[in-house]
């Protein structure tokens, strides 16, 4: 009777204390409190190899002014670009993810944690005239539910940045076995989802060079996107990239997603 009762006003103190903490001091004590949660799904890139070697790869072919990062969570992928010692952004809408990595990157004067919704974010990022133009590497991977911001996220930035990449995660990879999010009728991550964006006609796509078969972790898709036709050049050139499906699986055409796209123009840098 005793222990019921003990219980039971611990539960109602943990309540009263979440409530008037709010998400996000919670967040904060989800850091001090939760140290397993540093290293939730294996680390960056949901613990894959492959795709950390991928981003090594991409940080080498181009040099990137910044990186951007939507849907931050934990802040697993966050610490492992930002030892590029560029400046990341990332954007996370979860008021208790956001308290936990408030306290997590509080010393880390390159990372920037932002609270809001990436599309919101995005805009604020656009419309500042101080903001770099190009040379970005965005990380879309803010999906998470029902409401898939992503067409919207491509729409911004393709409107707006020039020589940059967009790296997407969780995305259908065809003809191997990466996982992919499908959220029902017309949102899942895939190439047919791609071509409903307004700039569809303005992109290139690039797959991992290998199959699932060659990844560790949690072995989701991904796919990289440039509308410039010099990153473009320089993305085919990739080991770890391919702008068809990966190697071990390649049939038919390579899945465009513009169809009338030429080879990229040559890049005077590499000539
Ligand atoms: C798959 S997790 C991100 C994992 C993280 N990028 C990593 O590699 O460890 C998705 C995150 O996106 C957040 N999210 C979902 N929709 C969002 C939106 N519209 N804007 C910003 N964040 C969002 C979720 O709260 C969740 O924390």
């Amino acid at each position: 009777m005793a222990l019921r009762f003990n219980t039971q006003k611990k539960m109602n103190i943990k309540t009263v204390v979440k409530n008037l903490a709010g998400p996000k001091l919670l967040g904060i004590f989800d850091y001090f409190s939760k140290p397993e949660y540093k290293n939730i799904w294996g680390g960056a890139f949901n613990g894959q190899a492959f795709r950390c070697a991928i981003f090594e790869e991409l940080c080498e072919t181009i040099s990137f002014n910044v990186i951007i990062e939507t849907g931050t969570f934990r802040g697993n992928t966050t610490a492992f670009v930002a030892n590029k010692q560029l400046p990341v952004y990332t954007v996370e809408s979860d008021s208790r993810n956001y308290g936990y990595v408030l306290a997590r990157f509080l010393f880390k004067p390159r990372i920037h944690t932002i609270h809001n919704d990436s599309r919101a974010f995005l805009k604020v990022l656009a419309e500042d005239k101080d903001f770099p133009k190009d040379k970005v590497f965005f990380y879309l991977d803010a999906h998470w539910d029902k409401e898939l911001p992503l067409r919207e996220e491509l729409d911004i930035i393709f409107a707006t940045w020039r020589e940059s990449v967009v790296m997407v995660d969780d995305f259908k990879v065809p003809r191997t076995k990466y996982q992919y999010d499908d959220y029902g009728e017309g949102k899942a991550l895939t190439i047919e989802y791609l071509q409903t964006s307004q700039h569809s006609n303005d992109f290139q796509l690039f797959f991992p060079a290998k199959g699932d078969e060659h990844e560790t972790g949690f072995k989701r898709g991904c796919v990289v996107l440039t509308n410039s036709p010099k990153c473009a050049r320089r993305l085919s050139a990739m080991q770890t990239l391919s702008p068809t499906v990966p190697r071990t699986e390649r049939r038919g055409a390579p899945p465009h997603c513009n169809t009338t796209a030429k080879s990229p123009e040559p890049d005077p840098a590499h000539s």
